[in-house]
């Protein structure tokens, strides 16, 4: 495996693999890699000739106050394990590379960046779609690998890409679980033993409304009252919000179809945690 670190070799290696004919495969993490990540990194192996992955916990998306300093970190680690599931190329560029002194250009994508996870987390999206474009731009895919745990980040990135014409296509892989259905999160280390089974909530309430929505419960309002008297049995969880929402465009859906999705945010202790399912 090819490690680079310099964005400018980057920009050459991809340009000369393109030359090649090979269809680049693209997979952006911020490191701390768990079963969710690799998993997204065999699809792309499947799907294209060349796979990089990107490691860099990008400092833009996250808030003053939030957990950038501490956010888990394993080089060495992270190395190994993306060399055993073959991936070509690693990409670790440095935040002084990504973002150098007197940096000033960040994109928002308007209407889709300010709500749900936007509304507690101002400027995060613009720090996601900012360093994702700026990616792009580098390693120069084919297609780029998503995970639907995060799923207003997919819906926001897809936009960017289509709206700014990259011509990558963007593919959107299921979440990873754990056995107790908690989705594998790099943020899941901060959990203290108590906090980790209480976690396992955040699924057990979407699966209430899944199994509601099956028996034929189409209100809003119901599937969300079933979310919330689920997730209050567990009183060391604090839910953010509940949304209900239509999956292109994340504006609340009152008449709930298949293909609505329902997404969810919560505190356990500290340790804030996001979830999702598609119905
Ligand atoms: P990170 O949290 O490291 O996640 C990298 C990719 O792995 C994202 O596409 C994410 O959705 C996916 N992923 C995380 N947990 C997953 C799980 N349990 N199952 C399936 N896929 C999962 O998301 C980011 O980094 C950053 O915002 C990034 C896109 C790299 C921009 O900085």
């Amino acid at each position: 495996m090819k490690i680079i670190e310099d964005i400018s070799e980057m920009q050459r290696y991809a340009a000369q693999l393109r030359q090649n004919g090979k269809v680049v495969g693209f997979v952006p993490t911020m490191g701390a890699l768990h079963q969710g990540h690799l998993s997204l990194m065999e699809c792309a192996r499947r799907e294209s000739d060349h796979v990089v992955v990107s490691l860099f916990v990008n400092p833009a998306q996250f808030g003053p106050k939030e957990d950038y300093n501490k956010y888990p970190r394993d080089l060495k680690g992270d190395i190994e394990k993306v060399a055993a599931i073959g991936v070509d190329t690693l990409f670790t560029p440095t935040a002084s590379q990504i973002y150098p002194e007197g940096y000033r250009t960040y994109i928002e994508v308007e209407g889709l960046s300010d709500i749900l996870c936007g509304k507690i987390r101002p400027g995060h999206f613009r720090g996601v779609a900012t360093v994702v474009l700026k990616l792009f731009n580098i390693v120069r895919p084919h297609k780029a690998f998503f995970g639907q745990k995060d799923f207003q980040q997919t819906v926001v990135i897809k936009k960017m890409a289509e709206d700014l014409n990259t011509d990558v296509t963007v593919i959107v892989f299921p979440t990873v679980r754990e056995p107790d259905g908690l989705a594998m999160s790099s943020r899941n280390q901060y959990l203290s033993r108590e906090e980790r089974i209480s976690a396992a909530i955040l699924y057990r309430s979407l699966l209430e409304a899944r199994l509601l929505f099956e028996k034929g419960e189409h209100s809003e309002d119901k599937l969300r009252d079933a979310i919330t008297t689920t997730f209050m049995s567990e009183p060391s969880s604090q839910l953010e919000y509940v949304a209900i929402v239509n999956g292109n465009t994340l504006q609340e859906e009152t008449d709930v179809q298949k293909g609505t999705v329902i997404t969810i945010a919560a505190r356990i202790g500290k340790t804030r945690l996001i979830d999702n399912i598609i119905l």
